[in-house]
């Protein structure tokens, strides 16, 4: 049998300031991606956590007068509860300062050093630290940091060097004859024209200039650089050279690594190189998604111009803001936020579009039938194109979500309560009650019943909360999703449990 095995990831967040909603935007997206695979029968193993060192967490620390360890700890435990809050279903949060992730990275550089692809040099050349990033002076734009814009400083010093130049052949390689690698095509001909091509120049990867980091375990004056720090997450977490390898063997290579655009390159060019270095085989893709925008800038730690992302869930609930991240924006575009954008998703979709036919199905079956889930042989003419819709969802959802089109696949399942509604005022079932027309009536509303259900499973990747409350609300136990494409399992034996409407319609709050 097929070893149906997946393995996402996140990328670990510097705990340099409190996480704002474009970090929720990539840990949302790879939870709906995990939980989806879970549904589809993957064994699935999906990562997440926190990159902690580097100078610039040093310098965040003796600004607070704490230690680095001090000064993360307080962020990863708020990270921790935004992520419980947010229904984040991870298996492992990795903290770069646990100790099996020193250790890897240790033997990992010591590894490469003994086989000779990390050796002692001098270097001299430019730094951005809020970046963490070298630059050549070529890549400058204006004599500033290219993705940032801020001043880059002159370093000299004695250091470790990776022999990135020696993998740019057998990359460029890996890279045109694996499509599906980088994702979205446009950042792979990124790489390879303005990043590769130009030529590779071996990578420094230690520093002595400050010690917020882990030690090159000979030669202990250097810390090793953040991302070779960084990149061994997605192994170390594994187990990777521990005495324990069992989830690495099981889950190595990683099938998907989501990243932001800015972090591709680090994850298309040295990550791989590593890999190679190390022997191993690389992961099947890169996928890099834009970025959330506010006011026409990128979302930022150091600007602070955005609210911590828990008071959007306690004025709107959690799955509006999930709702928001997963389906305004294209997988791969940038996009805007902001609270008005999300009250307008909130109001036309979950409010007008969700809610309005839950509530409305749930009271008319009360009213007409005391709440009793009931079926007749009558026939409506709208129930076959209904039907027909409802039960082709899955594969529709399916089939985007494997081309990581996250909004298309959530839309598919919205189309399902777009044509309940309009199919409530093809059927007027407030007229069949009227001419006591009850078996048309039943059969109606059995309809829209089955509909919600179907479409309630196939929300759970996306909203778990309100997929379960709907199915509890119906009081089915018919709830597997490989049953999704079959109409007419709802049980009509039952009473439907009391509800709450959902999603009532909500205006802006006040500042
Ligand atoms: O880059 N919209 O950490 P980080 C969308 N530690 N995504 C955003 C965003 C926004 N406004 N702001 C940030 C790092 N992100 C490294 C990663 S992985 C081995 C090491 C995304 O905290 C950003 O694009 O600066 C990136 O993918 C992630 O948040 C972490 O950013
Ligand atoms: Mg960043």
């Amino acid at each position: 049998m097929e070893n149906k095995k997946y393995y996402v990831t996140t990328p670990i967040y510097y705990p340099s300031a409190n996480f704002h909603i474009g970090h929720c935007y990539t840990t949302v997206c790879a939870d709906a991606i995990a939980r989806f695979k879970k549904q589809e029968g993957y064994d699935v193993y999906f990562l997440t956590g926190s990159d902690e060192h580097g100078l610039k967490i040093e310098k965040k620390a003796e600004e607070a007068h704490v230690t680095p360890q001090e000064y993360v700890d307080k962020i990863i435990a708020d990270a921790k509860d935004l992520w419980k809050q947010l229904n984040i279903e991870y298996n492992k949060f990795i903290r770069t300062t646990d100790d099996y992730h020193i250790e890897t990275v240790q033997k990992i550089f010591k590894k490469l050093y003994d086989k000779g692809d990390i050796y002692k040099g001098e270097y001299k050349g430019l730094y951005c630290t809020p970046c963490e990033s070298f630059w050549t002076e070529t890549q400058l734009v204006d004599g500033k940091c290219p993705d940032c814009g801020r001043e880059v400083y002159e370093v000299s010093e004695e250091a470790y060097f990776f022999k990135l130049s020696k993998y740019q052949d057998r990359l460029v390689e890996y890279i045109e004859t694996h499509p599906e690698f980088i994702q979205p095509v446009s950042r792979k001909n990124e790489m390879i024209n303005n990043f590769i091509k130009p030529g590779l120049e071996d990578l420094c990867v230690s520093r002595t200039t400050f010690s917020w980091g882990i030690p090159v375990s000979f030669d202990n004056k250097h810390v090793v650089y953040v991302w070779v720090d960084a990149l061994s997450n997605y192994i170390s977490a594994l187990g990777y050279l521990s005495d324990d390898d069992t989830l690495f063997k099981k889950f190595w290579p990683a099938d998907l690594h989501i990243v932001g655009k800015e972090i591709v390159r680090f994850h298309t060019i040295i990550w791989p190189s590593l890999l190679m270095a190390l022997d191993l085989p690389l992961p099947k893709q890169v996928f890099g998604h834009g970025w959330l925008i506010i006011n026409g800038g990128k979302i930022s730690k150091s600007l602070g111009n955005y609210k911590d992302p828990r008071e959007y869930i306690k004025d709107y609930g959690v799955d509006a803001v999930r709702y928001y991240l997963l389906r305004e924006v294209p997988f791969g575009s940038d996009g805007n936020f902001s609270e008005e954008l999300l009250i307008n998703r909130y109001n036309t979709d979950l409010a007008n579009t969700v809610g309005n036919l839950v509530n409305r199905t749930l009271s008319m079956l009360t009213k007409y039938f005391d709440g009793n889930i009931v079926k007749s042989d009558a026939r409506t003419e709208f129930d076959s194109d209904l039907i027909k819709l409802v039960t082709s969802t899955k594969e529709k959802v399916e089939s985007y979500m494997d081309k990581l089109e996250i909004p298309e696949a959530l839309d598919s399942i919205f189309e399902i309560f777009r044509r309940c509604n309009k199919y409530i005022d093809e059927t007027t079932p407030w007229i069949l009650a009227k001419e006591e027309n009850k078996d048309k009536l039943k059969t109606v509303l059995y309809n829209l019943l089955e509909s919600i259900r179907i479409g309630a499973i196939l929300l759970n990747a996306f909203l778990p909360d309100t997929s379960k409350e709907i199915l509890r609300e119906l009081n089915t136990s018919k709830v597997s999703y490989d049953d999704t494409n079959k109409f007419g399992e709802l049980e009509t034996d039952i009473h439907i449990n009391d509800f709450k409407p959902i999603f009532m319609r909500m205006e802006l709050k006040d500042e």
